[in-house]
């Protein structure tokens, strides 16, 4: 390799040098999104003259454009008029914690390679432990994505309550978990790498508000005992994905307690609702769980991928994984908070911790609270536009930032109506104005916004159901 090269790469004066360009180049992007200046959420390429553009550029392209290209060409979350997916909005100041984390590359796995990170992961934890009303023997870590986080909470489930030892016997019995049909499909994914099978994924019908219909739990587990199936966990969502609803985990807390079953609690994505003093009820019962994940990188103003997975007893946290890597961990089984590659599937993580601790010394909780009670009332204003709107219906009222409605027209049947919403989303994703997404329930197709974005207003929302007449008045001609 050539030396010269490698020296370049690490010239402190030309980093010093992009890194204030860069910074301005981002600062000016933050400026023209969260206040709208700018016209557009994202300016709509098709994947392959997406392709077609990176590639020239990797030969031909202008190296000074590279950060700005990047900005040009991805959808801007910071933006008011981004209505979409449940991805958040970063706090400028997490960007900085990025960068630290990226330039420190601590992993995290033994406590000398992250000294720092270690000690402030557990710290962030034991706030949150808090908040839920945990006691003191409450733990846990940050992993990378609610995906990772429910399927480890699900491990240690198994390892905790299934009277086998299937991490080193292998299943010797069927085993089963019971979720309602709405959860996210990570549940879904867990179960299966866990090798549940279809059969050990017990359903539970949701009701017409698309929260889990609790009254099905009793005979839906009996039936599950009939079969042989050993169920060992139960998990809530607060709330589920494509509508926002979140389940009644006070009652499926009484039903894991009645049974003796692991209760989890998928708060990925409303998980957060617990710092809002309006909105913090929808949680009640979460305090009862065994496990709770909560995202930082969706309603927690933080960066992808951030997210806590909280255990009411830190011992289960412990022995999850019971797999030996000597190099790096003694085989003690002492409370070694410290050594974090213990209890994580990752042996490497980002020392994510940064981000919500950054936040929590520079803002506090009230922070959290501000954000998830203006998101989740702002969705009660847009429901109220929606009901009082003839050319339009929700799919059921939102429990949380996450809401579901559709054009309507009394001359036009289902097929036809679904088939008019897809092509109204589709022109909005080509507009690019707005960005929402969409969703089919029950047989509708339903255009669906999570409304993350703490600049949006209801009068972005207007807005947005005035682009969707005119749009469906010009699709139906
Ligand atoms: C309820 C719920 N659980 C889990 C996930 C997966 O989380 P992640 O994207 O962090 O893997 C999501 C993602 O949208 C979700 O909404």
């Amino acid at each position: 390799m050539d030396e010269s090269l490698l020296e370049k790469a690490f010239l402190t004066k030309d980093f010093e040098q992009l890194g204030k360009d860069v910074l301005a180049e981002i600062s000016g992007h933050l400026e023209r999104t969260t206040k709208g200046i700018q016209s557009k959420t994202l300016a709509w390429n098709p994947p392959e003259n997406e392709l077609d553009f990176w590639r020239g550029f990797l030969t031909d392209g202008n190296q000074a454009d590279f950060f700005k290209e990047i900005l040009n060409r991805t959808t801007h979350t910071h933006h008011p008029k981004y209505v979409g997916h449940q991805v958040g909005v970063t706090a400028p100041l997490t960007v900085l914690t990025g960068m630290l984390s990226n330039l420190l590359n601590n992993g995290m796995a033994v406590y000398e390679m992250g000294m720092s990170p270690n000690a402030i992961e557990r710290i962030v934890i034991e706030k949150l432990g808090e908040k839920f009303g945990f006691g003191s023997n409450a733990g846990g870590f940050l992993t990378s994505g609610g995906t990772l986080a429910n399927l480890t909470a699900l491990l240690s489930a198994r390892k905790a309550k299934v009277t086998h030892d299937v991490w080193n016997e292998g299943h010797t019995a069927p085993l089963g978990i019971l979720v309602c049909e709405e959860a996210h499909y990570c549940v879904d994914r867990a179960a299966k790498i866990m090798g549940l099978g279809e059969q050990g994924i017990v359903k539970i019908p949701a009701k017409a508000n698309f929260a889990m219909d609790t009254e099905q739990l009793e005979p839906l587990y009996k039936e599950s005992l009939s079969k042989g199936i050993e169920i060992f966990a139960i998990v809530g969502s607060a709330p589920s994905t494509a509508t926002g609803a979140y389940d009644d985990l006070k009652t499926i807390a009484q039903f894991a307690k009645k049974y003796g079953l692991w209760f989890h609690v998928d708060g990925a994505h409303g998980g957060a609702a617990i710092y809002s003093k309006k909105y913090g009820y929808l949680l009640d019962g979460a305090q009862e769980a065994d496990s709770i994940v909560i995202d930082g990188h969706k309603m927690m103003l933080m960066p992808t991928i951030t997210t806590a997975l909280l255990f009411r007893d830190r011992k289960h946290a412990e022995h999850t994984f019971s797999q030996k890597a000597d190099y790096l961990l003694d085989d003690t089984t002492e409370d070694e908070w410290y050594n974090s590659g213990r209890r994580t599937f990752e042996c490497t993580k980002t020392m994510m911790c940064l981000h919500w601790f950054a936040l929590l010394k520079f803002y506090g909780d009230q922070l959290f609270d501000q954000y998830v009670t203006r998101q989740y009332d702002l969705a009660q204003d847009f429901a109220g536009m929606i009901e009082d709107h003839p050319n339009f219906e929700l799919a059921t009222e939102p429990m949380s930032n996450i809401l579901c409605f559709r054009y309507i027209n009394p001359e036009l049947k289902n097929e036809e109506l679904n088939d008019s919403n897809a092509r109204i989303r589709q022109v909005l994703l080509e507009d690019g104005e707005y960005y929402l997404v969409q969703t089919k329930l029950r047989g509708k197709l339903y255009l669906r916004t999570t409304l993350m974005n703490p600049f949006t207003t209801a009068e972005h929302l207007n807005q947005l159901l005035e682009k969707i007449v005119k749009t469906a008045s010009n699709i139906l001609g």
